[in-house]
């Protein structure tokens, strides 16, 4: 991804640590948070240094990397613990357990599972952008970006490769309460010089009735085998006006993010968050400490309300899900 011109992944190996740009600092603040042991992996990304389903299995990995040989099953179960519905934390981590067992070097085979993500979600991009018409306005919510995924994005993927070949796109970047994962999408767009605007989470309905988007695009964290998918709270919300409003609704992830032990949604693992969450934005207070509070981080939407998944396979309607694409 582009920031300020230069070329950047979300989080890269160097001189055995791992450095991941600080996602809680942006848009306001670009540095880089190095992370030197196990601990300070899962403490990232609880903390959210680093999210989005595909980053946070590509940090994992890189994770078993900096645990001590002796070390190896107590890093694998304190990554596992640190948030429960990306999909992608534990299919990174079942393959880190599967080279280290079958002789590979763990950091080659970390390597080698990254730029795998970053080719799945190129490949996103490409397939993705054949969706969209030349003057499209889009709607997507949450952070699916590079930030998300270590390179291109997986929504935001297409959009990437819409722009690049000349196409005139426009974007409505919902905000995303409670963590304002829409100031990392706007931060991206900017940097790709794609026009936007931050609409509030409850604005959507009004733009999408109005006649002013033609289609959605949104990211995921787990999707069940029928087709039902989790991704960040809200979501559900907007494939249901989607469908009221006859506008197309897609899914873009890469095949790391479908649990093939999971046939419904229903059985989906929704992550609950701090309460500080909702009571302050940023470090400004907006709900005092009697106020109870609820923070569900995710929920799930049925596949009904899918048109397509763009994968790196390519587009593929919820009932096509099936053994044979893995
Ligand atoms: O809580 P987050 O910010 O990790 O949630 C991220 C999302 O819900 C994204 O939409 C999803 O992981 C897809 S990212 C390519």
């Amino acid at each position: 991804m582009k920031v300020n011109g230069k070329e950047y992944r979300s989080l890269w190996f160097e001189d055995g640590k791992l450095l991941m740009i600080d996602q809680r600092k942006l848009p306001f603040e670009f540095s880089i948070f190095e992370a030197r042991s196990v601990d300070d992996v899962a403490f990232a990304i609880k903390d959210m240094v680093v999210r989005g389903a595909p980053a946070i299995g590509c940090a994992a990995a890189y994770g078993i990397v900096l645990a001590e040989k002796n070390e190896i099953e107590v890093a694998f179960t304190k990554l596992a613990n640190t948030r429960p519905t990306a999909h992608d934390l534990f299919h990174a981590l079942e393959y880190m357990r599967r080279k280290i067992e079958e002789g590979e070097d763990p950091l080659d085979a970390a390597e080698k599972y990254v730029e795998q993500i970053i080719d799945k979600c190129r490949k996103i991009g490409e397939y993705g952008e054949t969706l969209i018409q030349d003057g499209a306005r889009i709607l997507t919510h949450c952070n699916a970006g590079a930030l998300a995924t270590v390179d291109y994005g997986t929504a935001l993927s297409p959009m990437r490769v819409a722009k690049r070949r000349g196409k005139k796109i426009f974007v409505y970047v919902d905000e995303t309460r409670p963590r304002l994962q829409g100031s990392l999408t706007s931060w991206e767009l900017k940097n790709e010089e794609i026009e936007h605007v931050v609409i509030p989470d409850n604005a959507a309905g009004y733009f999408m009735e109005r006649g002013e988007v033609d289609m959605i695009l949104v990211g995921a964290d787990r999707i069940a085998m029928n087709g039902d998918f989790a991704n960040k709270i809200g979501t559900y919300e907007k494939a249901v006006l989607a469908k009221e409003n006859d506008i197309p609704f897609y899914v873009a992830a890469p095949l790391s993010t479908f649990d093939r032990n999971l046939g419904r949604g229903e059985d989906i693992v929704i992550e609950e968050r701090g309460e500080d969450e909702i009571r302050r934005i940023r470090d400004t207070e907006i709900f005092p400490e009697w106020v109870k509070v609820k923070n569900p981080a995710f929920d799930v939407t049925p596949a009904r309300y899918v048109t397509a998944f763009i994968t790196e396979k390519g587009i593929i309607k919820p009932d096509e899900i099936t053994e044979k694409l893995f």
